[in-house]
């Protein structure tokens, strides 16, 4: 009889389980990388022109068009962007998941509904824009003409102003494009200046020279997995500690982590997908 019982019990518990073993996987694979949080912060920069006093910029990153990502996701969360009409859009890269080229027509018709910012619109490159080992120029340029195409203005280690805000937008860390020393060192000392940089670990290397503002960043996916409490297990970064979020660095840098819209695989744990609409301010 007592055997019988807790036999019965362990079934019980067994069929619990593995209930809420799949509930989880169901919530991890079809909820929660599709359910995209907006995130406010201010954004105070040194030397802002009083005319852009309050002025809103949305960064949008990582949204991964390509095998793995949903399109149409990808495109209600760009369409929510432009209902909140924003001064200005900044993409901080990874367009793509480059398997193939037909990614890149998919690419296409999935930015015909980028967001334009009022006043400006400005992107880079991530990683995985240079296609397979970040090693593909041929692939960068093609998803970067096609990012033109769709009204971004694309910075490869390039200054862009617009209405007196100031973007260095700097190519990929792990591209064989990674050069921005010489553009930090003739433009990061100018007043109402943003930098975009796809992967934070960048900020620790020795090449910033004295810039001393916001680096708007992406790359990480803010880990995509993260236990309650604990730092997410995976990250692609040397860092560690730049999972997603605001830092403050050294020489009066503040980087900000987007945890970006898209996903590699389609697994999100206690990382929502994010997109910030920060209000710019004069520091
Ligand atoms: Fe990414």
């Amino acid at each position: 009889m007592m055997a019988a019982l807790t036999r019965r019990r362990a079934i019980q518990l067994l069929a619990v389980g593995s209930g809420g073993i799949a509930l989880l996987g169901l919530y991890t694979w079809g909820f929660e990388p599709h359910w995209l949080e907006f995130t406010y912060s201010d954004l105070p920069v040194k030397g802002l022109p009083s005319e852009l006093e309050g002025k809103t910029l949305a960064q949008i990153s990582d949204i991964h068009v390509g095998p793995q990502v949903d399109d149409e996701y990808v495109i209600d969360s760009l369409q929510r962007v432009a209902q909140l009409a924003p001064d200005f859009v900044v993409f901080t890269g990874d367009f793509v998941t480059y398997r193939h080229p037909r990614q890149l027509e998919q690419l296409s018709r999935v930015l015909i509904f980028f967001p334009q910012g009022r006043l400006g619109t400005v992107g880079i490159l991530g990683n995985h824009d240079y296609g397979l080992n970040w090693h593909m120029l041929e692939v960068a340029n093609h998803v970067t003409t096609i990012a033109a195409s769709a009204g971004i203005t694309m910075l490869r280690n390039e200054a862009a102003t617009f209405a007196g805000l100031q973007f260095l937008g700097l190519d990929d860390l792990w591209s064989p494009c990674f050069a921005p020393q010489s553009l930090l060192a003739a433009k990061g000392q100018d007043p109402s200046t943003i930098v975009l940089c796809h992967n934070p670990d960048a900020a620790d290397l020795p090449v910033w020279g004295q810039y001393n503002g916001w680096i708007l960043t992406g790359h990480t996916h803010g880990g995509q997995c993260k236990p309650p409490f604990l730092p997410p297990p995976i990250l692609p970064v040397r860092n560690k500690h730049y999972s997603a979020g605001r830092f403050e660095l050294s020489g009066g840098r503040t980087m900000y982590i987007s945890r970006g819209v898209g996903h590699l695989l389609r697994v999100r744990f206690n990382v929502r997908p994010e997109i910030t609409v920060f209000r710019v301010r004069a520091a």
